[in-house]
């Protein structure tokens, strides 16, 4: 009820003395904590119970006290196993929150020194202000363990965003195309175009957009990536551009930087850029024109500073001419285009590779580094490699790991010989991507049609996830199949999958 004009305060009994009022309020926040808390004690400076709450009596069976007499008196060390109350005693500072666990539990606790007119303090007040913590805080403990580890994992992938991963000198071969790609890459990391990395699946297309980056004016600047396959396509257009504050509800509602933003002043590796949706494309070509983003529900554009390198394993070419890929993008991404080798075109330095990846596998793996023999080195040279260099990592890995000699000969590898073996090195004019032999026999041949077509499918799905480590996006390109029928296929077959050892950077 409101105070009318003549009515004071000392009419509703509030002591006029503010240590009268002092004294009030002590008292009621006393009540109010003992009636609420889930239990309260005080002791005296000698260690000493002299009080508990109601409340607190139904901790004392969980404590071993039948009832209070046995528990009021004691020192609270010799009765409450892990208290803290003595600290409080000896130093005179109150705990405001603290967590407690003892035989009866664990409890969210509080400790307050009572001290007398002198200030000395005199005993402590425990309270006891939620019993079981660890599930009636249980959300609020896991959104906060939760948002931990979101900032633990976003500050270590900066982290590692931020360090070259590769300099120019990590791209190994000596071979003439291997110094060519090389050369190039120098060059281009002088200059601020845009470069368009090509070449199949596993020739070191992400390595060389790292190390010309490393190479760069921007190197001390942040190198973001983007596979664009990998992102589903109604999200990559905020992944790209960002979302404004207040544009969604929910998760979104505070807005989020785009990937042009993230890298501004850097570089911003596009990969995959043959997956781009039309509808983005043009939309990726002004930005590219222009520096400047336009953040998803905000009417304001942000200008940026960014380097784009993009690659892919498309034939970028052919899907102008298809029309699945807009010709005025192909020729401003086309400007410093490098075309990456394949490995059989450099199988001269299959050796290098060979010695580079065996080193790192070895440092990986904490075990020591295998030699390879002549024969071995013969065997690794005859391969068809339509995995390129990531096969042959992958290749080297298993059979090192499968082994406990020290010497790799050739025997090794047939033994686990899971590669499409060329019968003959395939002409440089060749289909890029030899097709696998089918390995249906001829006993089986007779087979109704249906089962040969199946096996010879589960066939070229194994070996495909062979040949990429695993990598399924890698392994349906190499297939010329949507990742979407890869996946189908998966999932009837899924032994197929289980059988693959899944290298690091599948
Ligand atoms: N010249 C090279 N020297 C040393 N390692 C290499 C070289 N080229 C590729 N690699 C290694 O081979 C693996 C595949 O390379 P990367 O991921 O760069 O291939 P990619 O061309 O991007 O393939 P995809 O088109 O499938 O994405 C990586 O482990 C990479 O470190
Ligand atoms: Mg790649």
């Amino acid at each position: 009820m409101p105070l009318s004009k003549n009515q004071t305060p000392a009419a509703l009994d509030i002591p006029q003395d503010v240590d009268g009022l002092l004294r009030l309020a002590a008292q009621s926040m006393f009540d109010v904590l003992a009636r609420s808390t889930e239990g309260m004690m005080v002791v005296d400076r000698n260690h000493r119970v002299v009080w508990i709450s109601d409340g607190y009596k139904r901790f004392l069976p969980a404590l071993g006290f039948n009832d209070e007499h046995e528990f009021v008196g004691k020192r609270v060390e010799d009765v409450v196993p892990n208290t803290q109350m003595l600290q409080v005693l000896a130093t005179g500072k109150p705990v405001l929150v603290d967590l407690l666990t003892n035989k009866a539990g664990t409890f969210l606790v509080s400790r307050l020194p009572l001290r007398n007119d002198a200030g000395e303090v005199i005993g402590a007040l425990g309270l006891v202000l939620l019993d079981h913590p660890e599930t009636t805080m249980q959300p609020l403990i896991q959104k906060f363990g939760r948002l931990q580890q979101e900032l633990e994992d976003t500050r270590r992938q900066l982290a590692a965003q931020r360090r070259p991963k590769y300099t120019i000198a990590s791209f190994i071969g000596a071979s003439p195309a291997a110094l060519e790609v090389k050369r190039q890459a120098r060059r281009v990391a002088q200059t601020d175009s845009t470069v368009l990395l090509l070449g199949e699946t596993g020739t070191g297309k992400e390595l060389l957009a790292h190390a010309i980056h490393s190479a760069s004016r921007r190197a001390h600047r942040p190198l973001v990536s983007v596979n664009i396959a990998a992102v589903p396509e109604t999200l990559l257009e905020a992944e790209f551009f960002g979302v404004a504050p207040g544009a969604y509800t929910g998760a979104e509602r505070k807005g989020r930087d785009g990937k042009f933003k993230l890298a501004d002043g850097g570089t911003l590796f596009l990969d995959e850029i043959g997956d781009m949706p039309l509808a983005l494309q043009s939309k990726l070509l002004r930005v590219l024109q222009e520096q400047e983003v336009e953040p998803l529900g905000s009417n304001t554009v942000l200008r940026v500073d960014v380097r784009v390198i993009a690659a892919t394993s498309r034939d970028l070419a052919a899907m102008v001419a298809a029309g699945s890929f807009r010709a005025d993008l192909y020729y401003r991404l086309n400007v410093l285009p490098i075309r990456v080798p394949a490995l059989r075109e450099r199988l001269d330095d299959i050796e290098a590779l060979a010695e580079a990846l065996g080193e790192d596998i070895a440092r990986r793996s904490g075990m020591p580094q295998k030699l390879l023999s002549p024969d071995a080195l013969e065997w690794l040279a005859r391969q068809a490699w339509p995995g390129n260099i990531r096969e042959l990592r992958n290749t080297l890995e298993q059979v090192s790991l499968m082994s406990d000699d020290m010497q790799l000969t050739a025997a090794h590898f047939q033994g686990g010989a899971a590669l499409p073996v060329a019968a003959e090195p395939p002409a440089p004019e060749a289909a890029p991507l030899p097709a696998p032999a089918p390995t249906v026999t001829t006993a089986q041949a007779v087979a109704p049609l249906p089962e040969l077509i199946e096996a010879l499918e589960r066939d070229a799905i194994r070996r495909a996830l062979q040949a990429t480590g695993g990598n399924r996006m890698a392994a349906a390109r190499l297939l010329q199949i949507s990742r979407a029928s890869l996946y189908e296929r998966l999932a009837r077959w899924p032994e197929l999958e289980a059988k693959v050892q899944v290298s690091g950077d599948a």
